[in-house]
């Protein structure tokens, strides 16, 4: 009589140190929306003092896992739930983002997704947006900080970069409010939108997104997304009124 069937290992972790490694990883199809994004990511987090691990530690990377010290929160890209809750924690991860819901209490964040050309709604803007230039950081990171506290000033310092762009709404000398673009060659990541309390519900945020989907369009980018938590009724009436459309759900797991 033949027993149990075993149940297959989870292969080890490698760790990657700097982005000669990076650039040589082999990686295997491990998002429906993150892939061409994920070289970018993995280089941002080593840049912020973060960690970067693979699995397995050689050939076709199944499962990658970012590590961003300061916001203390992980991400996890793989299709396999089994690698995505075997990566250990790094000490102090306060959360990780995976497309599996990995612990009690995990939040579903939708993917939004859409167009940059067709259906984009049309829209009338309310304020001046431009291009942050390297001026417009220190503003930027005591923006951030108000609404969420402690930012790692450190990524604040990627745009304007080759992949990451800012565009922004000044009002008089003050920053109204940012929305951040990373750029891919297939597609544009669309995040941290942030608005000044002072300055909300007066057509910032909707300007914002609407902009970004204009540079984007601009720039020979056929697609855009953006994640949003599901509990932010603002963001996503925003994203639905820019021609967004929910294509997918990731979840941010506590981790205890
Ligand atoms: C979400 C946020 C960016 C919205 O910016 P905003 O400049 O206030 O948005 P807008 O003025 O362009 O609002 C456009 C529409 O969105 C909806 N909306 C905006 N804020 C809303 C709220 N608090 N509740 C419900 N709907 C809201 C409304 O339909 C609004 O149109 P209306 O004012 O004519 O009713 C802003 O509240 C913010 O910075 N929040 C904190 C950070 C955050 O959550 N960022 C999003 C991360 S994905």
């Amino acid at each position: 009589m033949s027993g149990p069937s075993p149940v297959a290992s989870v292969p080890e972790e490698r760790i990657v140190h700097d982005d000669r490694e990076v650039d040589a990883l082999v990686l295997g199809d491990l998002s429906d929306f993150f892939n061409p994004f994920l070289r970018h990511f993995a280089r941002e987090a080593l840049r912020c003092g973060g960690e970067v691990r693979v699995v397995p530690p050689s050939g076709t990377v199944v499962g990658l896992y970012l590590y961003h010290p300061v916001e203390r929160e992980g991400s996890v890209f793989t299709r396999d739930r089994r690698i995505a809750a075997a990566f250990r924690p790094s000490p102090g991860e306060a959360a990780v983002y995976a497309d599996f819901d990995l612990a009690p209490g995990a939040e579903p964040f939708t993917i939004f997704g859409g167009s940059t050309s067709e259906g984009t709604p049309p829209h009338r803007y309310s304020h001046a947006v431009r291009l942050a230039a390297p001026s417009d950081r220190p503003a930027m990171t005591q923006l951030f900080r108000e609404v969420y506290g402690e930012v790692d000033a450190r990524w604040i310092d990627s745009a304007p970069g080759s992949r990451e762009f800012a565009l922004v709404v000044s009002v008089g000398p003050e920053l109204a409010g940012v929305g951040w673009v990373t750029l891919a060659d297939t597609a544009g990541r669309l995040h941290s939108l942030t608005v000044h309390p002072r300055y909300r519900r007066t057509g910032v945020g909707s300007d914002l997104v609407h902009a970004r989907v204009a540079w984007l369009r601009e720039n020979g980018v056929p697609e855009a997304i953006s994640e949003i938590d599901d509990r932010n009724v603002a963001s996503r009436r925003i994203a639905e009124a820019g021609g967004f459309v929910p294509r997918g759900r990731i979840f941010r797991s506590p981790r205890s």
